[in-house]
């Protein structure tokens, strides 16, 4: 055997919803020579994400929020020896045990330029209704760290999209939506790979 294998970072999403935006971190991390999607976990049976994971070749699974209460999102996080969880439409507060061993190593999307328009109640199309009822010339998305509190953690990105004032609350989603697919991989990608060069010996362990 020739040398050995470089380790990949393992990546985990989680998901309630349709899952485009997991859809396009698969697509982008697909043969990716330093980061593989391990996991997709989500919280609803049937959600779209499961079918999109399936399609990629991605294990995938559900849990309750009781379970996920009571440790199993953690456990499974460990067993699948997961060192990064990226937050993609996933409607469910975050345990804190979780984000107690994923500090640094967990972000969020937001459909919106926080902090306005996040917290508890702000999310899915409540976002966008918000952002087209204050008549803002623009919105866009945030990247942050997850912490124990709604779209509180420190922002790592954000990116801006100009809005129409004739744009509904359906086109401004249409409009964010699509800055999403086109930067949320490219920031995991970055922030995955300073923290790969920071370790000791410059390859992930998976699980620690
Ligand atoms: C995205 O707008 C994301 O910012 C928000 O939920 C939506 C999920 O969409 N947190 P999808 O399931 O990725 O299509």
């Amino acid at each position: 055997m020739e040398g050995k294998e470089p380790t990949r970072a393992r990546l985990a999403i989680l998901a309630s919803g349709s899952g485009s935006n997991a859809e396009a971190i698969m697509a982008h991390f697909a043969d990716h020579p330093a980061v593989e999607v391990a996991w997709v976990g989500s919280n609803r049976k049937g959600a779209g994400v499961l079918e999109r994971a399936e399609r990629h070749g991605v294990p995938a699974s559900t849990f309750s929020r009781q379970a996920m209460q009571e440790g199993e999102l953690l456990r499974e996080l460990a067993e699948r020896r997961i060192d990064w969880v990226a937050l993609a439409g996933f409607l469910l507060q975050v345990p804190a045990e979780v984000v107690d061993v994923y500090t640094g190593r967990m972000v969020n999307i937001h459909p919106a330029l926080l902090p306005a328009y996040g917290g508890p109640g702000m999310y899915g199309h409540h976002v966008h209704e918000a952002v087209k009822a204050a008549g803002e010339p623009r919105s866009g998305l945030t990247v942050h760290w997850v912490t124990e509190q709604y779209d509180e953690g420190a922002i790592v990105f954000q990116a801006e999209v100009d809005l129409d004032p004739a744009d509904d609350a359906d086109q401004i989603a249409q409009k964010v939506l699509q800055l999403e697919h086109a930067y949320y991989p490219s920031v995991l990608e970055g922030l995955i790979a300073g923290w790969a060069e920071r370790l000791p010996d410059g390859q992930p362990k998976s699980g620690t």
